[in-house]
């Protein structure tokens, strides 16, 4: 057996190994323990210590067959993502410990001393350290594990040893542990947990000092649909900080979208978050949804155009994960500082409307749009209805009145044109546009948007009037097009990307790692 470590284990009283055991008895006793190869004689032994139902079910150790431990022994010198060493005691067979799961950042702990009577002795302290060195020599950062809820022994072992528990499932705590030395909060682990209500503060806090978030994300706007869309937002802290938030529901099919009930999602970040920042905050995301089972991720970026600072960092990362980009739709946006004119027929269309005396109002009750306008119209073109109720776009108007504004042309008493727009620092955006049939003769429209473009938010960097996909951005509507484009806006793309969060390990050649220690 190749000795890898050697120690000199002395402990006091009551933690030595039960008097019938075949170790020493007296109240000071001095073990040599070593780690060594896994040959067959512990492939033997481990066939019976993972057959005890006590430790199969606290190693939760699925229930395998001889042949296939034969086969599995037989792959084990050609797998890299895996390690595998013995434990001796006095050079009797106790047990064995391992890594698996490697990858270039991190790897998956898991050991077991498979002779009982060894247990409560403090060797697990000594296979903790072991295993330490072991990754640290590997250049890892990270290791990880999975302990059962009920083994209080061990979970006590871990949390001696620096272990915390980031996510839990049914019966399973999930634990990690940073390699690195501790240098302040910069070399601090990221973890992730899932958004609970009792956070909103703190979710809603970070949003305010976020370089790419608008209310959208606040949760008094996100949460008005959690009936219908199962809320699974993710926090990330680095440490104790809360350093990126990922708005996010799980869809029918089971896989976490960021997100299906808002026009956009993706990673929220702080303004001075750098790309490894970003990308680190990122693969704990990824990697986390992947230990929680969940193994696809739908991402709608939010359009360039909402940040206040560049936000590319998980653009680099989408392209290093492989992500499909599976859908792109096509955004007409204004940018205010620089556009181009409105078209003739654009102009002409509002100097009609001027002849009709349309008028513009800004109003509260979205009643009138919506019941005589825009449910109307989409029922009749599309035959749908439209995202929002009336009473569910009255309540957001109630909770952000800065934000969402109702806007209607009025040809005397009679509704002929409206557009909802959602307001952030930077943009204005119309969320709905719809115009009844007289509205869209007489160039009530027109009149409206020329005056929103031209007067009501020329001070906006950018007046947004929204897609003109259909069929999941595989079509364009043309008519669409050509009437957005004809107020001088021209194309953005929005888009939505799948990752295999499994995939999340191809982050880790990017992030920055800890120098290995010896
Ligand atoms: C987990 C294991 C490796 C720990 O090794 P060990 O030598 O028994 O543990 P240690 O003596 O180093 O430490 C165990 C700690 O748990 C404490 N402990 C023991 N029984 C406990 C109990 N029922 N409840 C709470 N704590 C308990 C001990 O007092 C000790 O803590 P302390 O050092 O702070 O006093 C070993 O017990 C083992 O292999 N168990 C069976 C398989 C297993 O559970 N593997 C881990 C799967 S995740």
């Amino acid at each position: 057996m190749t000795t890898v470590s050697e120690f000199i284990y002395r402990k006091a009283g009551l933690k030595g190994p039960r008097p019938d055991s075949n170790m020493p008895s007296s109240t000071t006793t001095q073990y040599r323990l070593s780690f060594g190869r896994f040959d067959e004689i512990f492939l033997e032994k481990s066939w019976h210590w993972l057959r005890d139902p006590e430790i199969k079910r606290l190693t939760m150790s699925r229930d395998f067959t001889r042949e296939e431990q034969l086969d599995w022994f037989a792959r084990l010198p050609e797998r890299t993502d895996y390690l595998i060493w013995s434990l001796s005691c006095d050079g009797i067979p106790i047990g064995a410990l391992g890594l698996k799961n490697i990858t270039r950042n991190e790897a998956e702990y898991w050991g077991y001393i498979g002779d009982r009577s060894y247990w409560d002795t403090g060797l697990g302290g000594e296979m903790m350290s072991f295993i330490f060195n072991r990754a640290k020599k590997m250049g890892l950062n990270e290791l990880y594990l999975k302990v059962h809820r009920d083994n209080a022994r061990a979970i006590r072992l871990y949390t001696r040893v620096g272990f915390k528990t980031v996510s839990e499932d049914k019966d399973v705590f999930n634990l990690r542990r940073s390699l690195r030395e501790a240098k302040g909060d910069d070399s601090a682990a990221f973890s992730v947990k899932r958004y609970t209500p009792d956070r909103k503060k703190e979710w809603d806090t970070f949003l305010n000092a976020a370089k790419n978030a608008t209310f959208l994300f606040c949760r008094d706007y996100m949460d008005y649909h959690r009936d219908r869309f199962a809320d699974h937002s993710l926090m990330v802290f680095r440490g104790e900080k809360l350093v990126a938030l990922l708005p996010a529901n799980r869809g029918a099919d089971g896989t976490l979208v960021s997100h299906e009930g808002l026009t956009y999602g993706g990673l929220v970040v702080s303004r001075p978050a750098t790309l490894h920042e970003v990308l680190a905050c990122f693969h704990a995301c990824l990697r986390h949804l992947h230990e929680q089972k969940i193994s696809r991720l739908r991402y709608k970026r939010m359009p360039g155009f909402y940040n206040t600072l560049p936000d590319d960092e998980v653009a680099y990362a989408l392209f290093l994960l492989e992500a499909r980009l599976y859908r792109r739709d096509c955004a007409v946006v204004v940018p205010q500082a620089d556009r181009l004119p409105f078209q003739e027929r654009r102009k002409r269309q509002i100097k009609k409307a001027g002849l009709f005396n349309v008028r513009i109002v800004q109003e509260k009750d979205y009643s009138a749009f919506w019941e005589r306008v825009l449910a109307p119209r989409l029922a009749a073109r599309h035959g749908v209805r439209p995202v929002h109720s009336v009473k569910e776009i009255t309540l957001l108007a109630s909770r952000f009145p800065e934000n969402i504004k109702q806007f209607s042309a009025y040809c005397g008493d009679e509704i002929v044109a409206g557009t909802t727009i959602y307001e952030t620092p930077g943009v204005a955006h119309a969320q709905y546009i719809a115009g009844t049939p007289r509205g869209q003769e007489i160039g009530a429209l027109d009149y409206l948007f020329g005056w929103l473009i031209d007067e009501c938010y020329k001070g906006k960097r950018y007046f947004d009037l929204g897609i003109c996909n259909e069929k999941e951005g595989r079509a364009l509507n043309q008519g669409l097009q050509d009437w957005k484009e004809g107020f001088g806006g021209r194309c953005y793309t929005h888009d939505f990307y799948e990752v295999a969060t499994a995939n999340y390990s191809k982050l880790e050649s990017v992030l920055p790692s800890a120098p290995a220690k010896s």
